[in-house]
Parts: structure tokens; sequence; C-alpha cells
């Protein structure tokens, strides 16, 4: 049983119990954040808790805690658990309140939930010999106009991955007004002529803090990269179509809508973003360097 943090506590999270009326049960009157660790090490913190504020500010939810005090509760609870790759899910509520009723409350006392789960074992491997891609399909993106808050809102996300899993795919690029945007739970990124390509940031997508990332390492390598719109039409003839997220890392896809992308082989550009990708992660595990912070070049 692993230890959770709610509220102030670290407690076993069978023990971890939230009213039938917090706002974030009623209302999805809440926000999230999903970060990765390894190696005990917070991956990409200061960006995770950039995001988490913004997605505060734009449900207009108060919070007083500084990056210095997150860190501290969710490095005690990555020691509590002895997990040292892991996913930490930070969520935090508009809090519970005696009745059920839309206006904001006068005062809010919030309710911070954070758990840890186990990531799986990393994929080192340069040759990528046995490495497969995934397969998705194309619907249309049914979700709401602020896909830029994390919010814990994800039923259009989870009936969309569903639809994914029934017609035996794994997963379901959103397609709106013709422009294909993210996956269900990654960001979008597509190989063609040797350019990476990406949807920029806007309403309709969440800015991924892994996206982030690798359009920095491709600045960083020198790899022509550009954020623009994709039309969902250009998907089926690019070389290249990688899914992002905290915890998928990069993702090759290799079919869409049941046909193969490319030759069905994860591609060299995947290959040569997740070599640098696992590169400046291992040098995060062996202590070369305590955090990376991206602009223009990596700073130890
Ligand atoms: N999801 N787009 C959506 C809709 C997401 O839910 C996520 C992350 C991403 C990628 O963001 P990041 O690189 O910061 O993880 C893009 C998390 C992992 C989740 O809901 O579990």
């Amino acid at each position: 049983m692993s230890i959770a943090y709610l509220n102030g506590e670290f407690l076993p999270l069978e023990q971890a119990k939230v009213p039938v009326l917090d706002r974030g049960f009623l209302f999805a009157d809440s926000i999230y954040e999903v970060i990765p660790v390894y190696a005990g090490a917070l991956f990409r913190f200061k960006q995770h808790i950039q995001r988490l504020n913004n997605s505060l500010a734009a449900i207009k939810l108060p919070l007083q805690q500084t990056e210095q005090q997150w860190r501290e509760i969710l490095e005690t609870l990555i020691e509590c658990n002895d997990m040292p790759n892991a996913a930490i899910y930070l969520q935090i509520t508009r809090g519970a309140y005696p009745e059920r009723n839309h206006d904001f409350p006068q005062t809010v006392v919030p309710t911070i939930l954070a758990t840890i789960s186990p990531l799986p074992e990393v994929q080192t491997d340069s040759k990528h010999s046995d490495i497969k891609g995934i397969s998705v399909i194309t619907a249309e993106d049914i979700r709401w106009h602020r896909c830029d808050i994390k919010s814990t809102g994800l039923l259009a996300n989870c009936l969309l991955k569903q639809q994914a899993l029934e017609s035996g795919a794994d997963d379901t690029i959103l397609v709106r007004n013709g422009q294909a945007g993210e996956a269900t739970s990654s960001n979008l990124f597509v190989v063609k002529e040797r350019t990476i390509i990406t949807p920029p940031h806007s309403d309709h997508i969440l800015p991924g803090v892994t996206r982030d990332f690798v359009v920095a390492l491709a600045h960083l390598d020198g790899i022509p990269l550009v954020e623009r719109n994709i039309q969902a039409k250009e998907l089926s003839g690019a070389d290249e179509i990688w899914l992002t997220s905290s915890t998928k890392e990069i993702r090759p896809v290799t079919q869409l809508n049941g046909v193969t992308i490319g030759n069905g082989q994860v591609g060299p550009l995947w290959q040569r973003m997740n070599a640098l990708y696992q590169q400046l992660k291992k040098q995060l595990f062996s202590g070369e360097v305590k955090d990376l912070t991206i602009n223009g070049r990596i700073k130890h």
C-alpha cells in the first residue's frame, strides 16, 4: 500500500478520503499535474509547477504554496514510498462545502492530494531494434475550448481513448476544424522531409512539458522544427508520427487508421530525439546535473 499526501498529512492511500461534496467530485472543479520521477529526482519540476500555477490562475483558484513548498511535499512523498522511478499525481480541487452550488465559495479551502505510482523501467537501448510503434485512429475533438488548462474534467478524453481501444488501436489523435491537435493524453509531433512539426500552443491543446522539452532539444541539436498547425489530412503522408507525455516520453506511432506510417518501423528522427532525451535523463540519474534548464541551450 503506497503512502499518499492529503491536505497536509502523509497517510496510507486507502485511508485518504475526500468528502462527497468536494467540488472536484461534483463539478470537476479541479486541476492536476503528472510529474515523472527518475532515480528519486523530480523531472522538469519547475515547468510542471509553472503549469500548475497557470491552471490555478485560469480557474481562479488562489493558492499560497511556493515552488519550494511543493518540492518539499513531493520529495517527502517519494521518500515515504521508496519509489525511485515513479509518476506523481498532484490534484487540487476548490474543496468541499456544505451544499452543492455552482457559485464559487466565498473562502476557498482547497483539497490537495498527491499520490505516486511506479513508472515502467526506462528504455535506454540505443539500437531501438525491438521498439514497436503504437497504432492510432483519428476522431473529432469533442472536448471544450480550454484544453490548455490541465483540468480533471477528462470525460471526453476517456471516451476518445476508449473509442481507440474498441477499434483495436492504442490511442486517438483529436481533430478540430480539420486540424490534428494532440492525442487523448499526449502531444503530437509529425516528421515530414526531415523537419519536425508540432502544433503551436493554443487553447486547443495542453502545453505539454515533454513537448516543450522536445522542441528545445531539437533546437539545441540543430534539427529543423516548426511549430504550425497540422492538417489532419497531412498525417497519412507523414514520414514519422510521435506522441509525447511525461509518462510515455516520446512514443513512436507506426499505424494510423489501420494504415502503416512510413515503412512501419520507428523512424530515424525519433531515434535521434529519443537518444537525446535518454542521454539527458541519464545525466540526471548519475547526479551529473541536478536539474536541466533549457533556454536555447542546456545549462548545468
Ligand atoms: N497527460 N495533452 C494532454 C491532453 C495530456 O493529458 C497530457 C499529459 C499531455 C502531455 O503533457 P506532459 O508532457 O506535460 O505530460 C498532452 C498526463 C500524463 C495524464 O493525464 O496522465
